[in-house]
């Protein structure tokens, strides 16, 4: 049996180590904070009336067997906090327009017949590690606006974040007043991502990955 003596010192060694940790570990944290997602208009349609589907897969509604008309698009990511910690039970929203431009808002003007076969709206807890995952299509432009998918972030009842993600190089960006409005490079970079094939994909699926970084956490 080890002495009270061999037990003492070895506890005040750990708790030399410990705090030496922590304090490592603030010092990379507060070095390395991540930029938070830059912020963007919420826009005028998010759903007035919510879809009865509003599950994670945008291309199938309800047990319907036709699937949305659009280029298959595989959105995942993760809701990170400023230190780089994914946020757990975050409820991810999106919404966008179908392949002809019309969103399911009731006040969406377009003439076009909407697509009921894309939903339009979606949403997803996140897991342990912060991630979700969406299947939509690859977003097109409309009159007025560069291809995006609007997105908001909730925890606890509280928003984090309202925003919309682009695609990275698309000629339409540079003409779109809400995109441009975000002049800082990093803040546009945050909310501009890539959509690139999936190889090996027999039907041209597209990938496309858009972590989200929060500034406020709520424990809730
Ligand atoms: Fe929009």
């Amino acid at each position: 049996m080890q002495s009270p003596f061999i037990l003492t010192d070895r506890r005040r060694f750990i708790a030399t180590l410990a705090l030496g940790a922590a304090a490592f570990t603030a010092r990379g944290a507060f070095a390395e904070q991540l930029a938070r997602t830059a912020a963007q208009t919420e826009g005028p349609f998010y759903p007035d009336r919510l879809p009865l589907d509003t599950d994670n897969d945008l291309i199938i509604v309800n047990n319907g067997i036709t699937p949305a008309v659009g280029e298959i698009t595989h959105l995942s990511g993760r809701i990170l906090d400023e230190t780089g910690a994914g946020i757990r039970n975050a409820v991810v929203e999106i919404w966008q327009c179908d392949h002809e431009g019309v969103y399911i808002h009731s006040g969406d003007v377009s003439r076009k017949p909407r697509d009921g076969n894309f939903q339009g709206f979606g949403r997803f807890l996140t897991d342990s590690s912060g991630s979700y995952y969406f299947r939509t299509i690859k977003p097109v432009p409309y009159p007025g606006r560069t291809p995006h998918i609007h997105f908001k972030v909730k925890k606890g009842g509280r928003e984090l974040l309202t925003t919309q993600c682009y695609i990275k190089g698309h000629p339409g960006n540079p003409k779109d007043g809400i995109w441009s409005s975000v002049t800082d490079p990093r803040a546009r970079e945050s909310i501009t991502i890539e959509f690139n094939p999936v190889s090996g994909s027999a039907i041209g699926e597209i990938a496309a990955k858009f972590d989200i970084v929060v500034g406020r956490t709520p424990t809730a």
